[in-house]
């Protein structure tokens, strides 16, 4: 099955033209790194993905569909984004903020149902996570790592079919992010398709088979990542001299000598 099928799809932002003419296709199964310098557009794909930002024209079907209910969209398709840590209400609690996941909501309010099968299976993930002790605690004084951790529970509740992960370790420390990368190997191995922005190169989790390199607002080369990720490729994509050594199925970056 396809995760998503971009053709030719034109995105603005104000009176700017983001996305560009812009095609990619993702299997199920693909995981992906989107690699690209600062206001390549990474971000705006994503959220055309989870229907935040519309195409001015092209087709852009996801899972096979073109039109969604976008709430149900956002269930199958779990974006976490910086923009969604920075907007969500700081007074609600840890396990609110799972729970919000059923109904792709920011908080839960009164007139939300919740089954009992739904409180055990956000009570699973709470505990999956590890952020179980901080069920009472309101999200605005969490850590980043805590925070970011929780809106992963709120999208795993739903058990979706593919993950969106927008720089998931920025602003997170060593043993934080070596546990989100696991996490996120782990849902990859259980079959989920992850599609992650990183400017982490060296975060590129082994799993990761396919990667695309984006700049002002296109895609500029996709593929395995084996014959996408060189030195040529990344010094011509990041305007930089840099020289790219593999190890164990990771890589490093580092100035050319
Ligand atoms: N809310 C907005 N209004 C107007 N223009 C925006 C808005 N958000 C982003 N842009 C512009 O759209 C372009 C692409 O931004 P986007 O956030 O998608 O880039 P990115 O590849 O995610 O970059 P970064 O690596 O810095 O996160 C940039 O030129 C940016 O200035
Ligand atoms: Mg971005």
């Amino acid at each position: 099955m396809q995760i998503l099928n971009i053709q030719n799809a034109t995105v603005y932002r104000g009176p700017h033209k983001v996305l560009l003419d812009f095609s990619l296709c993702i299997e199920e199964g693909d995981n992906t790194a989107i690699v690209g310098p600062n206001g390549a557009g990474k971000s705006t794909l994503l959220k055309m993905l989870a229907r935040e930002l519309y195409p001015s024209g092209g087709k852009v079907e996801i899972f096979e569909k073109d039109r969604w209910n976008v709430w149900e969209l956002r269930k199958r398709l779990g974006l976490i984004s910086p923009d969604l840590q920075q907007n969500y209400a700081p007074a609600a609690k840890g396990v609110n903020v799972i729970l919000s996941g059923f109904h792709s909501s920011v908080d839960i309010y009164d007139h939300q149902k919740f089954e009992v099968a739904q409180v055990e299976t956000a009570n699973r993930v709470s505990a999956e996570l590890g952020i179980d002790h901080l069920r009472e605690k309101p999200f605005s004084n969490m850590s980043t790592g805590e925070q970011r951790r929780h809106l992963l529970a709120r999208a795993l509740v739903n058990d979706p079919q593919a993950l969106l992960l927008d720089e998931p370790t920025s602003g997170l420390d060593l043993p934080a992010t070596f546990q989100y990368l696991e996490t996120a190997r782990e849902l990859m191995k259980s079959g989920k398709t992850v599609i992650l922005v990183t400017h982490h190169i060296h975060e590129i989790p082994p799993e990761v088979t396919n990667v695309v390199l984006m700049k002002d607002g296109m895609v500029v080369d996709q593929g395995p990542k084996k014959s996408v990720m060189t030195s040529k490729s990344l010094s011509s994509l990041f305007d930089v001299d840099v020289e790219l050594v593999s190890a164990n199925g990771y890589y490093q970056v580092m100035p050319a000598s």
